[in-house]
């Protein structure tokens, strides 16, 4: 199959299986139960979750048990950005083509938008867990879980970095250690989701966890390139922000062909990482190849 119908095929998968989330009805809290489906359903690419997915699928081909896995990254994902999009933080107006949760509603109810895609999240994950009998299985889901919460931590401490930066010269290996974490761990999270809940070999998830590592950074260096160089229409996000709040960046660090360079230099060696790996390997090595390549 062609790489980009496949990769709309698992788009349509998970945006019907999050569509079967948060439900809005009659109630008290209806306008932030609208909020919260306002930014997860406004659009995105998805990538957390076809990571998760795909992964899965190197070792399994029933990959309708990880689809609640693949809604809670989704969800993850999108409480961090209702956040980095908060005054406080970042104070960007559009998001995915639509405004900023907190520019839609306002700014108490972003925050507890995002307080509670991240809550529900663990509970969907948790309510499987519970209801799940076998103990093997139990157990990685429990694993699943642990990376999960793992990668949020790691986001947030690299959010945390790159606010407190703001404005500030940083170092190289600073500038990787905001990105590996803010960026980066979210997409290592899924990837050994995938894999534990398959109940990969620990040497696999070793490998997935390398690619992983090198996809993430190659990932937010082109997120620096983009809000340079990006076309904000297609982007469906501000372009211009980073150099604006005095943000430290692939770009403004090293310069544009030398960040461009680097991210060559990243992906190559994410798909040499890979190549060969796995019959089923081959969509992960597109995948790699769209992350460099894509221009929202
Ligand atoms: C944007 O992530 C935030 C970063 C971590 C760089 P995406 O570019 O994956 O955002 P969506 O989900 O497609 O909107
Ligand atoms: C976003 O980083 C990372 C997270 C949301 C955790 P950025 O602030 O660089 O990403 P964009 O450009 O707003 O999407
Ligand atoms: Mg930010
Ligand atoms: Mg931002």
């Amino acid at each position: 199959m062609d790489f980009k119908d496949e990769l709309n095929k698992y788009i349509e998968v998970i945006n019907k299986e999050l569509n079967k989330y948060i439900v809005t009805s009659e109630c008290p809290e209806n306008v932030l139960n609208e909020s919260k489906r306002y930014s997860l359903l406004a659009g995105g690419k998805r990538l957390r979750p076809i990571l998760l997915m795909t992964s899965y699928l190197l070792f399994r081909e029933d990959v309708e048990r990880c689809y609640k896995y693949a809604v809670a990254i989704e969800m993850v994902h999108t409480f961090s950005l209702i956040h980095d999009d908060l005054p406080g933080i970042d104070n960007d107006d559009y998001r995915r083509g639509k405004l900023t949760n907190h520019k839609k509603y306002n700014e108490a109810t972003a925050i507890l938008a995002g307080d509670s895609l991240l809550n529900e999240a663990y509970r969907i994950i948790i309510s499987d867990i519970k209801s799940t009998d076998d103990t093997i299985e139990k157990n990685r889901k429990i694993d699943a879980l642990y990376e999960l919460s793992h990668g949020i931590d790691r986001m947030i401490a690299g959010e945390y970095v790159d606010t407190e930066y703001e404005g500030k010269e940083i170092s190289g290996e600073y500038l990787e250690y905001m990105h590996e974490n803010k960026t980066g761990a979210l997409i290592k999270a899924p990837v050994k989701m995938g894999a534990i809940l398959a109940g990969a070999e620990q040497g696999d998830i070793n490998k997935l966890e390398e690619y992983a590592e090198k996809i993430g950074l190659a990932f937010q260096i082109k997120d620096d390139i983009l809000s340079e160089i990006g076309d904000q229409e297609v982007l469906g996000k501000p372009v211009g922000n980073d150099r604006e709040r005095g943000k430290c960046t692939y770009v403004t660090k090293y310069g544009l062909d030398n960040a461009k360079k680097m991210l060559d230099d990243i992906t190559e060696e994410a798909i040499n990482i890979i190549k060969n790996y796995n019959k089923n390997s081959e969509f992960l090595i597109e995948l790699a190849l769209y992350i460099k390549n894509r221009n929202k």
